[in-house]
């Protein structure tokens, strides 16, 4: 695993796509300390202050089938949850699709971004944040974040965890079991029986989470009593 440091970037995304353009391999890893402009899902901001959090990205070449690279995002958040839990001690819960919880703060957040280069081998970006030594404080107030520092007491050192979450992603995609990843994230999803508000490309659905199907679509029961299943889309 080869793991490139920066200082301030404008995205760790970005550094990963033009490297990916560039030739660089599966599984190499750009981290930074800060980061200018910093993206979230849906064109939001990702809030990246120096020093205190994981910006990483990763470039994927998976070898899998069209139909499960919508997987991956989900296998990233499971793979950050388990070391965060290994490492750190914190355990922490996943929103559908794939924001890292805990105390019900967001803790992380997942950004896979394609771009078409060969058509048989697509480039894939895979950028992750987590606030890992954070103090209140240090957030924008409209935020409802948390860090592993908030919820520990503790600091933690941002390159162990670096390290452990690239390789247990590359591991996982190694080994990808469509079915078996489902059922971890099942198990991960807490938000069963909620209320839950669903922002989709095309409208916003409310309803009472079920589950989740067999390609991982969100699985809701409307007003009406019928049964919808989402496959893209935010739980607000
Ligand atoms: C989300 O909105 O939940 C996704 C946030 C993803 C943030 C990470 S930080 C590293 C990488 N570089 C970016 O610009 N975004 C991702």
């Amino acid at each position: 695993m080869n793991i490139l440091f920066f200082g301030e970037v404008d995205s760790t995304n970005d550094i990963a796509l033009e490297l990916a353009r560039g030739g660089h391999p599966h599984g190499t890893v750009i981290a930074a300390e800060s980061q200018r402009k910093g993206r979230g899902r849906r064109g939001r901001i990702w809030h990246s202050p120096h020093g205190n959090n994981i910006y990483m990205s990763i470039i994927l070449r998976p070898k899998l089938p069209h139909a499960n690279i919508p997987l991956l995002t989900p296998l990233i958040a499971i793979a950050s949850a388990k070391k965060i839990k290994e490492i750190a001690g914190l355990e922490t819960s996943i929103k559908w699709p794939n924001d890292i919880m805990a105390s019900g703060k967001k803790l992380g957040g997942i950004l896979v971004e394609m771009r078409q280069g060969d058509p048989e081998a697509p480039i894939i970006v895979a950028g992750i944040g987590i606030n890992v030594n954070m103090e209140q404080a240090d957030f924008p107030p409209e935020l409802n974040a948390t860090s592993i520092l908030m919820e520990t007491g503790r600091k933690h050192d941002k390159i162990p965890l670096i390290e452990a979450i690239s390789g247990e992603i590359l591991f996982r995609i190694d080994r990808f079991d469509k079915e078996s990843l489902i059922s971890e994230w099942r198990g991960m999803l807490n938000m069963f029986g909620k209320e839950v508000k669903v922002v989709t490309p095309k409208d916003t659905l409310a309803g009472i989470a079920l589950d989740i199907d067999e390609n991982g679509g969100l699985m809701i029961r409307l007003a009406d009593g019928a049964i919808k299943t989402i496959l893209a889309g935010d739980v607000e």
